[in-house]
């Protein structure tokens, strides 16, 4: 039976960690898998996340289940660090909300009980988007397509053209949003666009998707979600899965949470066992431990405080590499105009440059990039940016 299948190709962007870590030259430059690295090119455990670590094995005393829905804690800390303490979908209990394996696993069960809710629902995504939301979102047999995002010629988005098309959609339409930092882009919506959004998904019926996976590597914790924030103040209901991958530097944890915004807190209850249920029947239970370690550090106001200020270190670095990055492509008199990069938010930005460029500074530079040339501007450091800005000029 098996026979019938072949090998895949390696994942566009996974593969590049091995062609990466196989590449001999010295000067090699990582700027494929969206992870967050120092200035040594490592992915560092956080101290906050080391010390609820430790906390956490001295207490620790069973690995019995810990039940459908996760980490209680966990799961009402991540409402909280989303919708703020004020909101109101929080205060009248019309939120339901899981704990689930990653931000993947929330976009995956949110998706599976759209469907069951409503077969017939189309989700529309960005163009472009991150590459595993149409998997994710397809194999659970929802219907996707693409609404205008991005402006290739400004590096921003196009927001005239997503909000035409956005004045089509009706109730069978879902809108996945980027809470901020999109990926891969780095553009992000206005507040202003955040509040033509809500207008429209409150008078048009249409339901935000709202996929928030870099809080507090943009402007800030509460910069990043003031768009999303209001959303969630102007509408009955929406979809929120949130991931801890980044901002608590829990890849290898898949810790995230899949949130529901409801009318009242009798749909919340009711809605809340169908997410169960839709978990039990493709994992059965979440894993614990990242929420655990996240629970802690937000419970915790010393732990909290030392959190926040290591993200907000890390989110200081990355833009230092996008101006640093920039003043060097300033300096090779570059004709293409790249200030689009300190404009972008997150670890992401998208050079505009085409496959056989990418290709070119893959082979010729060691320098690696996905083919759409989306950088992940962590994976700079200053040593190695007058050498990347010296390829870019080679390429062009
Ligand atoms: C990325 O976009 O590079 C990350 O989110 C990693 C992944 O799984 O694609």
């Amino acid at each position: 039976m098996f026979d019938q299948l072949n090998a895949l190709p390696a994942d566009p962007l996974l593969g590049l960690i091995s062609a990466f870590r196989d590449d001999p030259n010295p000067n090699k430059v990582d700027l494929g898998v969206g992870v967050y690295r120092d200035e040594s090119g490592h992915t560092p455990i956080m101290t906050s996340i080391q010390k609820a670590a430790k906390q956490h094995m001295e207490k620790e005393d069973s690995k019995t289940y810990i039940g459908p829905g996760g980490v209680v804690g966990f799961v009402e800390g991540i409402k909280q660090l989303v919708l703020g303490n004020e909101s109101s979908a929080l205060s009248s209990s019309r939120l339901a909300g899981l704990q689930t394996p990653g931000g993947c696993g929330a976009l995956r069960v949110g998706s599976e009980l759209l469907m069951r809710l409503k077969g017939e629902l189309t989700v529309w995504v960005s163009d472009p988007t991150w590459a595993n939301h149409i998997p994710l979102i397809n194999s659970a047999g929802l219907k996707i397509k693409t609404y205008p995002y991005f402006d290739p010629s400004t590096g921003a988005v196009n927001f005239e053209a997503m909000d035409q098309k956005l004045a089509e959609f009706g109730p069978n339409d879902i809108v996945l949003l980027h809470g901020c930092c999109h990926n891969p882009t780095g553009a992000d919506l206005s507040f202003e666009n955040w509040q033509r959004i809500a207008e429209r998904a409150s008078k048009q019926g249409f339901i935000p998707f709202v996929d928030i996976a870099y809080q507090g590597l943009g402007d800030g914790l509460i910069e990043d979600v003031k768009g999303v924030r209001y959303l969630s103040e102007q509408i009955e209901e929406m979809v929120i899965a949130t991931s801890c991958s980044k901002n608590f530097g829990l890849y290898r944890e898949r810790v995230g949470t899949l949130l529901i915004q409801t009318k009242d807190s009798n749909q919340a209850n009711a809605l809340q066992t169908q997410i169960q249920d839709v978990a039990r029947a493709n994992y059965s239970m979440s894993p614990a431990y990242g929420g655990f370690l996240v629970d802690t550090v937000l419970n915790d106001s010393s732990l909290r405080t030392e959190w926040e200020n290591e993200l907000n270190a890390m989110a200081i670095r990355v833009k230092s590499l996008r101006s640093g990055l920039l003043e060097k492509i300033q300096q090779k008199d570059i004709e293409k105009d790249f200030s689009f990069i300190t404009q972008q938010k997150g670890m992401f930005t998208y050079l505009g440059i085409n496959k056989q460029q990418v290709r070119q500074l893959r082979d010729d530079f060691s320098i690696y990039m996905a083919d759409s040339s989306r950088i992940n501007v962590a994976g700079l450091n200053t040593q190695c940016l007058d050498y990347v800005a010296d390829a870019l000029k080679a390429v062009l």
